[in-house]
């Protein structure tokens, strides 16, 4: 029982890191407080521009594959899908950050991917899509996490109720990109906002 409850410790804490805050402070900038102030992939690009944008993807997309696949080979199955929890929540309410993190989105799919590739790979596909329809990376991560407990319930039974919680949690941190959306105003993602470039 200790050595779960390290594992999932361990996935928190894997979680706090965060490389948008990291790379931001470098350059001097807190981006809790720049553009749309997440600490996330999207606001990297927006603010930081596209190495950060992409490092900063990488390093989310691993946090969640490392915890998940660190749960499983040490603890089994049932740790994995705690880890999943343990690391989300580890991301968007870090601790060393003073519980301001990101919404989630690169590290749910890091951790979809280390349950389940399959699943994981698709949940990327619909996310892609919604990104190039919409041209919000918004819009493209909620239907990705609309899409989690669809797709368990063709790809993996097991995960619905976990599908279920990861799509409600990153629904409810998108709440200011709902309302934003809703008026109209929610800015494109700066590779498709031609001004920006
Ligand atoms: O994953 C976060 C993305 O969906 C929205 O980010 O910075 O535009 O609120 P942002």
């Amino acid at each position: 029982y200790i050595i779960f409850a390290f594992v999932v410790l361990l996935a928190y804490f894997i979680g706090n890191i965060s490389p948008s805050i990291m790379l931001a402070k470098r350059h001097g900038i807190d981006i809790k407080k720049a553009g749309s102030g997440n600490a996330g992939t999207t606001n990297a690009l927006r603010v930081l521009g596209k190495k950060a944008g992409v490092l900063t993807l990488v390093v989310d997309i691993l946090k969640g594959v490392v915890s998940v696949l660190l749960g499983g080979l040490i603890c089994g199955h049932g740790c994995a899908m705690l880890c999943v929890m343990a690391v989300m929540f580890g991301h968007i309410w870090p601790i060393v950050y003073r519980f301001k993190g990101g919404k989630g989105v690169a590290t749910a799919f890091g951790a979809l991917l280390g349950l389940n590739p399959l699943l994981g790979l698709s949940a990327l596909g619909v996310v892609i899509v919604g990104v190039l329809v919409s041209q919000r990376m918004s819009v493209g991560s909620m239907l990705g996490a609309l899409s989690f407990p669809v797709l368990c319930i063709f790809l993996e039974k097991d995960f619905i109720y976990l599908g279920i919680v990861l799509a409600l949690i990153i629904l409810i941190k998108h709440r200011a990109n709902i309302k934003r959306l809703f008026k109209g105003e929610e800015p494109k993602l700066s590779i498709f906002d031609k001004e920006k470039k």
